[in-house]
Formats: structure tokens, sequence, C-alpha cells
């Protein structure tokens, strides 16, 4: 369904490819550069709310929706984001910034194996995952469990596929992947000090997120809570250890990404994935097929 109506959208359409950030900073291939700060911390180089084309038609519209949905995740699907997590607060810049997980040219690759599922993952498969989880939709509160099938599943998938449209990449783009600690940095988790992490956060990190975790305005943005009741669930990619710290060690702190060392990304990783946070009701069914993750901390802590 969602590929029909985005290819009748790319028809009448295709995003126009920009080289430029719209504060001037050349672009890494589609992508807002990873070593760039807050100069373009609000640029989005495709943005289809401001595409006057796809307004004209629902296929287009629902791309629209779908960026929404994606930058203010919390007020347009409330039921799915019962906490106060937005999907671009992880995918940076509406999922167009290199090393911030992006997802531009993403939905070329799926369907796909599923490492922590077991089992081969469509596109809107993996959108639900990210609400289960990194939005802690777990239906509590009678409220209904996101589905492949969800409208705002659908329209999400649908702002992904659009983000691809007119980008030549392999199959799987270069700049995915990329959110890691080289093998050869990992230190093991037990080894990971989380009261130097504490360090970390307080030197590096308190002034925009605070001391309690829940983010401090800055102008009009904010970022998301870093633990407690409206962060991401136990169960979410960002409760690694290892998958916080490729996060952070490529995006924080804002103003000077990129400067941590590889140590001090897990050491602050290691601190905030050992605060509290939304439990995951269904964790028994992850990893069935294997053995759980050793930065998978808060699977072996039950
Ligand atoms: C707390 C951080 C966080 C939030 C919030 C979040 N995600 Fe993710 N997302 C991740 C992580 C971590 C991954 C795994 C990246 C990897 O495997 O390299 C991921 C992966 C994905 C992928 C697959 C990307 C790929 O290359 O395979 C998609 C699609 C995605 N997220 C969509 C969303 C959507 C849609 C939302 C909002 C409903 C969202 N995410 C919210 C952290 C987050
Ligand atoms: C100058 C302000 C600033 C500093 C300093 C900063 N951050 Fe952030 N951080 C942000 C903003 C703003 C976002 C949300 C980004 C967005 O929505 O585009 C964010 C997002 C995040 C996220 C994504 C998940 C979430 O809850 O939003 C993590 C994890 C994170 N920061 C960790 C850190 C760590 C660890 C440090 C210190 C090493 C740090 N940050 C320092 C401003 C900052």
């Amino acid at each position: 369904m969602v590929s029909l109506a985005v290819a009748a959208v790319a028809g009448a359409c295709s995003p126009r490819p920009a080289t430029t950030t719209s504060s001037g900073v050349p672009l890494a291939g589609p992508l807002i550069p990873a070593a760039t700060t807050i100069v373009t911390a609000w640029d989005v180089p495709r943005n289809p709310t401001t595409d006057a084309a796809l307004a004209k038609s629902p296929e287009g519209r629902n791309v629209q929706w779908g960026f929404r949905l994606f930058t203010n995740t919390p007020s347009e699907a409330k039921q799915f984001a019962p906490g106060r997590m937005t999907c671009a607060h992880c995918h940076l810049n509406a999922g167009q910034r290199e090393r911030a997980l992006p997802l531009v040219a993403v939905a070329s690759v799926f369907p796909e194996q599923n490492v922590r599922a077991g089992r081969l993952y469509t596109l809107n498969d993996r959108i639900v995952d990210c609400f289960l989880r990194s939005e802690n939709a777990t239906g509590a509160g009678g409220n209904h469990l996101p589905q492949t099938t969800s409208k705002e599943v659908e329209a999400i998938a649908a702002y992904v596929t659009w983000l691809g449209r007119g980008v030549k990449t392999e199959n799987n783009p270069p700049w995915r992947g990329q959110n890691t600690i080289p093998a050869s940095a990992v230190v093991p988790v037990d080894a990971l000090d989380p009261r130097k992490g504490e360090a970390i956060y307080t030197e590096r990190c308190v002034s925009c997120h605070g001391a309690d975790g829940q983010g401090v305005a800055l102008g009009n943005k904010k970022a998301g809570p870093l633990w407690g009741a409206d962060s991401w669930n136990d169960g979410a990619g960002a409760a690694r250890v290892y998958t916080l710290a490729g996060i952070i060690k490529h995006t924080m702190p804002f103003l000077d990404p990129g400067s941590l060392t590889d140590e001090e990304a897990q050491d602050v990783a290691a601190f905030i994935n050992s605060k509290p946070r939304p439990s995951y009701p269904l964790k028994d069914r992850d990893y069935r097929n294997g053995r759980i993750p050793a930065d998978a901390v808060y699977y072996r802590r039950r």
C-alpha cells in the first residue's frame, strides 16, 4: 500500500536534491554533516511540509503528516507516545543527519532479518519497534498497541520512503550503521564506570539535559528525557550501553560532537542506562534465538 502510494507521489514531484543546508553549510551527500553544531540544529534538507506540490494529493499529505509525526511525536500520536520522546530526538534533523541514525534511503533495505526478533522485518515492523520501545507505546492506560497497519505507522513509512526518492546509493546506504564504537575501543560492560559517567554528564551534558535528565528548553527546542517515566523504555536500542554510546559519541555534546573519547561515551552511556526507565513488558520474547548481548543491561539485571 505505502510503496504504491509513494510511487504515485514521486511521479508527480520528487524532492529536489539540495547541496547546502539553509544556513549554507555544504551537505554530506543528502545529509547534514556530522561535525556541524548548533548552526544546523534546526535544518532539514528535505522538508515535505514546505513542498507545495505534495499538499495537492492525499498521498503527498500523508508524507507531510509522516514528517510531523516524526518531528513532534507526542502531540501527533498521543496514544503511541505516552512519554515525551520524539523520533527526531534520536534521529536528528528529522532523520537527515550523518551519524545520527539517518533514515535517508534506508527504506530500500527492508525487508531485512532482525536479530533481536529473530525474523524478517519490513520497514513498518521496524517503525512499530521504535514506537513500542523508544516511544514506550506498550498499550498502558487503555491505549492500543501500534500495528504495522496503524495510520501513524503508514504515514511515517511514507515519509521515510519519500526521503529516499532520487537518492542514488548502494542497496545498503554507506551512512547506515555508523553510530558505533569501534570494536577495538569497546570496554567490557562490567569495567565501565557509571560514576565517571556521572562526572562527564555533570561537566558536559547537564546544561542542556538538566540534573534530572529531563531536558532544558533551548529556544523552541528541547532534548527528550534521558531517563525516567517519560523516556525510552528498557527494551529500546538506546537502553543498550554500546548502542547509546554510539549515538552519544557522534552527536553529543550538541555544540562539539565527536569530542568525547570512546571510553567517555561508554561511561556516560553506562551512567544514563543505570537510571530507572519504563519497563518493556515483552522482554522475554527478545533474543530467543541467541544469547542476550552483554550491553543489554536491563535484560541482564532482571
Ligand atoms: C531513544 C532513541 C530513539 C527514538 C526516540 C527513536 N529511535 Fe528509531 N532507532 C533508534 C536506534 C538505536 C535504532 C537502531 C539503529 C541501528 O541499528 O544502527 C533505530 C532504528 C530505526 C529504524 C531502522 C534504521 C535502519 O537503518 O535500520 C527506523 C526506520 C527507525 N528507527 C524509525 C524510528 C521512528 C519512526 C521513531 C519514532 C516513532 C523512532 N525511530 C524513534 C533509536 C531511536
Ligand atoms: C548544547 C546543548 C546540549 C548538550 C551540551 C548536550 N546535549 Fe544531548 N541533546 C541536545 C538536544 C537539543 C537534543 C535533541 C536533539 C534534537 O531534537 O534535534 C539532544 C539529544 C540527546 C540524546 C538523544 C535522546 C534524547 O533523549 O533526546 C542523547 C542520548 C543525548 N542528547 C545525550 C547527551 C550527552 C550524553 C551529552 C553530554 C556528553 C549531551 N547530550 C550534551 C542538546 C545538548
